[in-house]
Order: C-alpha cells, then sequence, then structure tokens
C-alpha cells in the first residue's frame, strides 16, 4: 500500500527539498519504491538545473537528470525566482489551479510506489496557481501532511499557525519537521524543537540538525512507516 504525503512547508526555502530528499534516501536504503513529484517549480535555469528541486529529487531518487525524468518530477517550470502565478506572468502563461489538480491526483492514483511524495512550492498560504494557493490544492488531494518548519526566531510561530490551517481544513499532519536554521545566532534547536513539540496537539515532532549525518531520517521514516527500523538516540 502507498502511503502519500503531501510535503508542506511553513515558508518558503525552509527544508522542504532537504527533508523530501533525505526521506527518499532513507527510505530506499530500506528497499522501498518511492516516487515523488514536484509539480511546480520557479527560479528554474534550464541550463544548470543539478541543484534544482527537480535536479535534487531525481538524485535522490537515483534517476538519470534527463529531460523525461525532469518533465516527469516538474512539469511545471519557471525562470523567475517568484511565486509561480508572478514567475508564469512573467513568461506570459497562464497557471490555472485544475490541470495541476489533475495531473497531481493522477500520478497519485496510478502510482505503485511504497511512498510518494509531494512537494508543493513555497509556504502552505504560498500563492501556487493564478487561482490558488497550496493549501487549495492540498484541499484537493487530501493528503496527510508532512510540514516543514524552521528553527529560526519567530518559526515556532509559523509553524504552529501552518499546522493549525491544514488541521482546521481538514487535513490531519503526519508529522512536523522541524529544520535546523542556518544562522548560528538562531535560537536553540533542541529548544525550539521541543517548544514545537509541546504545542502541537500531540503531532510528532522531528529535528533535522544541520551536519552531513541523516540518520534523524530514518527516524522519521520508521514513523511515518511501520517499518523495522532502528531508531538513533
Ligand atoms: N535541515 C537542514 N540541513 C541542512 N541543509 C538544509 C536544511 N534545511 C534546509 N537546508 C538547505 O537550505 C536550502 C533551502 O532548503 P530547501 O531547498 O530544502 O527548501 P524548500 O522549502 O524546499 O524551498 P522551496 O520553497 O524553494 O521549495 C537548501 O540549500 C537546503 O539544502
Ligand atoms: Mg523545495
Amino acid at each position: 500500500m502507498t502511503l502519500s504525503l503531501f510535503i508542506a512547508g511553513s515558508h518558503t526555502d525552509i527544508g522542504k527539498t532537504h527533508v523530501a530528499c533525505a526521506l527518499i534516501r532513507a527510505a530506499r536504503a530500506q528497499g522501498l519504491v518511492v516516487e515523488a513529484l514536484k509539480p511546480i517549480a520557479s527560479g528554474f535555469d534550464p541550463t544548470d538545473w543539478a541543484d534544482s528541486d527537480p535536479g535534487r529529487l531525481l538524485a535522490a531518487l537515483g534517476e538519470a537528470p534527463s529531460a523525461v525524468a525532469l518533465d516527469r518530477i516538474t512539469p511545471w517550470r519557471y525562470a523567475a525566482p517568484l511565486a509561480p502565478p508572478s514567475a508564469a506572468r512573467l513568461e506570459g502563461r497562464t497557471l490555472p489551479l485544475e490541470p495541476l489538480i489533475d495531473l497531481c491526483a493522477g500520478r497519485l492514483a496510478a502510482s505503485a510506489a511504497d511512498l510518494f511524495l509531494l512537494e508543493s512550492a513555497g509556504g502552505l498560504m504560498s500563492p501556487l496557481a493564478d487561482d490558488g494557493i497550496c493549501l487549495d490544492l492540498l484541499d484537493a488531494l487530501c493528503l496527510p501532511v508532512l510540514l516543514v518548519g524552521g528553527g529560526y526566531l519567530g518559526a515556532m510561530s509559523h509553524t504552529l499557525t501552518a499546522a493549525e490551517v491544514a488541521r482546521g481544513r481538514g487535513h490531519p499532519l503526519r508529522a512536523i519537521v522541524v529544520s535546523q536554521d542556518a544562522d548560528p545566532t538562531a535560537p536553540d534547536f533542541t529548544e525550539t524543537r521541543s517548544l514545537i513539540a509541546a504545542h502541537a496537539g500531540g503531532v510528532p515532532v522531528f529535528p533535522a540538525p544541520r551536519g552531513g549525518d541523516q540518520a534523524w531520517a530514518q527516524s522519521l521514516l520508521a514513523a511515518l512507516i511501520d517499518l523495522p527500523v532502528s531508531a538513533p538516540a
């Protein structure tokens, strides 16, 4: 049975792709079949996309970065590093929500993967299409949510607010991941994670600390899918 997750963020650049890639690698290491979809990416340079969201996701999936693979993982791509509808407008293109919903729903329905990760764009209430925000896509797809929040000053409120918004629209949160901020002057990471957990209404909260060791992703995966994965301390 497929576990499909909507990877939402409390903010843009918060770590959604980072968490998705770590989860993909952890799942593949367990022999699971994984599929990922990042339907829309802006700030996309077609001549240099190894570090783009689709490039990183394809690398984590172990897929060669071909044009076909790119079209499949991220069908809508825009050059300007703006919210997708603004970036589309600059290119004289429209970006209606309905085809996006249809594509995502079709891919989810057809997937035979053990784990299907759909990464949205920006924050949960960021503009996604000409006529919709990320939350509208979630409303249409009704997937369980993996919310990625941050560790900067103010991130607790942003993360818990996004969690409440998802819940308020009837979307259960499967987990929250607190992605550590790169700024060394950010509040204590362990304390931030504990504070978020204390107010998350019972939703499990996982840390994504900076540093090469991604053992946290194994713990997260084990919590998401009932697997005999040993949890690191
Ligand atoms: N916990 C973390 N540990 C190490 N690096 C991180 C972490 N979180 C984010 N990053 C890095 O910060 C940058 C932004 O993260 P990422 O691209 O995952 O954000 P995003 O939420 O997917 O952004 P977007 O809204 O553009 O999709 C990337 O270079 C990523 O590798
Ligand atoms: Mg991303």
